[in-house]
């Protein structure tokens, strides 16, 4: 056994496997300037050396790579006293970890049936003796090839894999989480009876302002606590969602509750027929909410105050408009509105239209506002159609 250059990371390693010093010699002068050459000169000397990087590696911690003390290809001898190349071939080919790597017979020429019977052991190639220089070259470079993308994609299979595993545990973490939020949301509800106690007490209760102040306190804490667990919910809704086809009609049902909350007329111009989108549904359906949210406090004061809800299609991409006939946005604001924590409003958080704007952007759409103070704002969207 002779490791005849140093080791070097980029070259690829070739294992010679053959008692005759004469084609080991010419096999050496062959391969030794483009990749690093190990010799074996029996089939026992061979295993043994395949044993000790096998045995190398598993004392070596997870996550070194030493796979390239393992040989990248084999060039196997077929006659040998003792264990011949077939036994080798045999041996390599049953061990699970060894069983990858190439192995290419060296023959003498017309032995059709060594051939056959070495295809049938899981040899990938064969060379002739006496051995042709530019065939061993080409021969060894195409299987060096092969075996490099194999190698490549056993790597990326098994980097899926553990992504894979990653996701199926955080799903299975917003699985348990969006639980433990649901059930909170119902003890708050329920927590939130304390409101009615207020108008049980008598009035002239002593210490009354003190009992008012606490349940005031108490009322904002428990209100709290339920917007973090809506935010939370909605959170996890959208981490878990893939991207669908989906109708848009449907995307809008959530405004009908909202609309009866704010008891603004709707009016929805919505033709049949409208080309599908392919979207995270909920974004969506968060997206049109937001804007409808703003579109409600911008008429909610006026007497004939009302909401218009388009959409068409146009040049491959779907569109729809949302219009209040509210008092429209000045000047000074405009350039403000998608800005995070931007508001206008005393209880307003200055979310919505930046949230607006992240959805608009990862799914390719577009959105555009025209506003004209006294006239109302419309904000007009559009996105690719399936
Ligand atoms: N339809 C509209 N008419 C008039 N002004 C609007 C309209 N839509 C948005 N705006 C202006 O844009 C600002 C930012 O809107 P955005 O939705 O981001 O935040 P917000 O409504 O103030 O708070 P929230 O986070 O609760 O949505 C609003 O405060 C308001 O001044
Ligand atoms: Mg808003």
């Amino acid at each position: 056994m002779q490791p005849d250059n140093m080791l070097s990371p980029e070259k690829q390693t070739i294992l010679i496997v053959d008692d005759s010093p004469e084609n080991i010699k010419i096999l050496n002068q062959i391969l030794r300037d483009d990749y690093l050459i190990t010799v074996a000169t029996s089939g026992d000397a061979a295993i043994s050396h395949i044993k000790t990087r096998l045995n190398d590696n598993s004392n070596n911690p997870p996550n070194t790579n030493t796979s390239q003390h393992l040989p990248d290809i084999i060039l196997l001898d077929i006659m040998m006293p003792s264990m011949d190349g077939y036994e080798v071939c045999r041996q390599i080919k049953n061990n699970p970890k060894t069983s990858d790597i190439p192995v290419i017979f060296i023959t003498a020429k017309d032995e059709v049936e060594d051939e056959e019977m070495g295809f049938k052991l899981g040899a990938v190639d064969y060379i002739t003796k006496p051995i042709s220089h530019p065939i061993v070259k080409a021969r060894v470079k195409n299987h060096l090839l092969i075996k490099r993308q194999h190698d490549c994609l056993r790597n990326s299979i098994s980097i899926l894999h553990h992504k894979a595993e990653i996701l199926q545990q955080k799903a299975e973490l917003g699985m348990l989480a969006a639980g433990l939020a649901h059930d909170i949301n119902n003890i708050l509800f329920v927590a939130m009876m304390i409101e009615n106690l207020q108008y049980l007490i008598p009035d002239d209760l002593q210490e009354r302002s003190m009992i008012d102040e606490h349940i005031k306190r108490a009322i904002e804490s428990l209100e709290m606590g339920r917007d973090i667990c809506h935010g939370f919910t909605n959170y996890l809704k959208d981490i878990g969602e893939e991207e669908m086809v989906h109708n848009f009609p449907p995307l809008l049902k959530p405004l009908d509750m909202f609309q009866r909350t704010f008891k603004v007329k709707l009016i929805k111009e919505i033709p049949p027929n409208l080309p599908y989108i392919k979207c995270k549904g909920s974004q969506i359906k968060r997206l049109v909410l937001n804007i409808f949210m703003n579109a409600c406090q911008a008429v909610e004061a006026k007497k004939n105050g009302r909401i218009i809800i388009r959409a068409w299609s146009e040049n491959e991409r779907l569109f729809f408009s949302i219009n209040d006939n509210g008092d429209g946005i000045p000047d000074h604001i405009l350039p403000h509105i998608f800005e995070e924590h931007y508001t206008t409003r005393k209880d307003g958080n200055g979310l919505g239209l930046a949230m607006v704007q992240k959805i608009v952007n990862s799914h390719n759409g577009t959105i555009d506002c025209s506003t004209a103070i006294g006239e109302g704002t419309t904000f007009t969207l559009s996105f690719p159609v399936v």
